[in-house]
This record gives C-alpha cells, structure tokens and sequence, in this order.
C-alpha cells in the first residue's frame, strides 16, 4: 500500500468522524488545540513516509478534535524547506487534510511585520502572497490572491477591532530561511508589495488552491523585518511572542471556524 494511502487510513480509523475544516498551526501556535473536546492526537511518527518537525515551536501531531461542535483536525507541526524536505513532503499535511475531505482549511504562522504602523503581537488576515523564493522559474515575484471567503473574513475583522484587537489584511511573502532576511531583502520585499514576511505556508497555500479549498492565511506578527528597526531576530523571540498572543490567537481561529463552517 502506499505510504499516503495507509496514513490517510490510519487517521480515518482512530477519528470519530470526517473532519470539515483542516487547520495548519504554526511556530508557537500549537495551543490552540487546548480548545478542543473529543481529542485524538496522532504523532506523526507513527505514520509512514510522513515528515517529523526538527525545530522548537513545532509539536508534530495530528489533532482531531470538536469547537462549537464542529468536527476540525490540526496539524500541529509544519514542515520547511529550510528542514530538508522537499516540495511535497512540505504539503503533505495539505494532501492529508484535502484527502479526509475538509474542504476549507485554514493556516497560519508567525511571520515578520514589514509596516511600521502596525504593533508586534497583531494578527493579519492573508489576502495573497509572493513567491520569494525563487525556487520556480516562471515565478516572477507577483501577488497570487487566495480565494477566500472575503465576506465572512471582514465580519470576523470587524468583530475584534472592535474591541481592540488588531487585525490587519496583506500580502504574506515566502522567503527561503533559515536565515532571516537581509534589510535590503527586506526593502525589496516591501517594495514588491509584501506586508509581512516568512518561511512557510506559500507551498501549503499554492498545494490547498490547487485543491479548489476555500483558504484563510492567518500571521501572528511576531517582531519587525530585518533592518526595519534596531533589533536582532531570534526564533526564540518570535516564539515568545507568538506563545504570549496564544489566547487571542485561539479566539480569533474559533471565531474563523465557525464562521466557515
Ligand atoms: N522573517 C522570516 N520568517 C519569520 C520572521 C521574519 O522576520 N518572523 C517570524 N518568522
């Protein structure tokens, strides 16, 4: 059998039922799955041929489990290209969730803020992205626009503005790592149209619109690009912001859930 065939069997026979929305949990986002009841997990080592997370911030776990009734799975753990894998070892957890049916996802990260009017510790709703990476010739730096349930995104902006949390939308923008940027990266980037900044999620996003998924993009802005202000970056720091946001970070994906659901 192959790998992918008995993984996606393995998952159906240990979960109650199909899920409906997959999610995607990024650096120091994994908490969000405390929210949920009826808990399955699954180690990804126990699958395989599927990849397992070496870096901190990252549990490598399938989570099924029920919010608002609402049967989900998370992937709690990611996998980069800066890791050594590959293309489609990167959006395995796509083809999982795909596969079980979900026909929305949602995923998210922590990524760089590259405008200054916005505060470290808001959140950005994706709108499109940029392919930094140069990995694909025909790519030329362009925006791809997510088809996103528009509609329902603005009432669940508008909701938390207004009680003061901060929601933006923009272009999420792909680069290599596992460095960050350099400042004049970072300055072409914003130049290119790019609002924040980060090494994941385009391949899982590119992968979920070639499924035809409905697709929402949620970044955690964790710390300012490179050079914008006087700073060093440290995944240890964008970790620590991202686990101190946990708590408006699950709120506003419980929101998000319900209302694709
Ligand atoms: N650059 C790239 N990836 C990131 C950043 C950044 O500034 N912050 C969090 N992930």
């Amino acid at each position: 059998m192959l790998n992918q065939e008995y993984n996606l069997n393995y998952i159906i026979n240990r979960i109650p039922e199909r899920p409906i929305i997959g999610i995607v949990l990024g650096s120091g986002l994994g908490e969000f799955i405390n929210q949920l009841s009826g808990k399955v997990q699954i180690p990804y080592h126990v699958l395989k041929g599927f990849p397992i997370s070496t870096i901190s911030g990252h549990t490598g776990e399938w989570v099924f489990g029920y919010i608002h009734n609402i049967p989900i799975i998370c992937a709690s753990g990611r996998f980069h290209i800066y890791e050594g894998f590959c293309f489609e070892e990167v959006v395995m957890p796509i083809d999982i969730i795909n596969n079980l049916g979900c026909k929305k996802i949602i995923i998210t990260n922590s990524a760089g803020c590259l405008n200054t009017n916005w505060n470290i510790g808001d959140f950005m709703l994706i709108q499109g992205f940029i392919d930094y990476s140069y990995m694909k010739n025909s790519n030329n730096c362009s925006i791809i626009k997510l088809n996103s349930p528009i509609g329902k995104i603005e009432k669940v902006k508008t909701k938390f503005n207004n009680i003061g949390y901060n929601i933006r939308s923009g272009i999420y923008t792909w680069t290599l790592g596992p460095s960050y940027e350099t400042p004049a990266e970072i300055k072409d980037i914003i130049s290119l149209g790019g609002h924040a900044v980060g090494m994941s999620t385009v391949p899982e996003l590119i992968r979920a619109l070639e499924f035809n998924l409905d697709v929402i993009g949620l970044s955690c802005l964790t710390n300012y690009g490179a050079g914008i202000i006087n700073k060093n970056l440290s995944h240890d720091d964008v970790l620590k912001i991202s686990m101190s946001r946990a708590e408006q970070f699950s709120e506003i994906l419980s929101q998000l859930i319900q209302l694709l659901n």
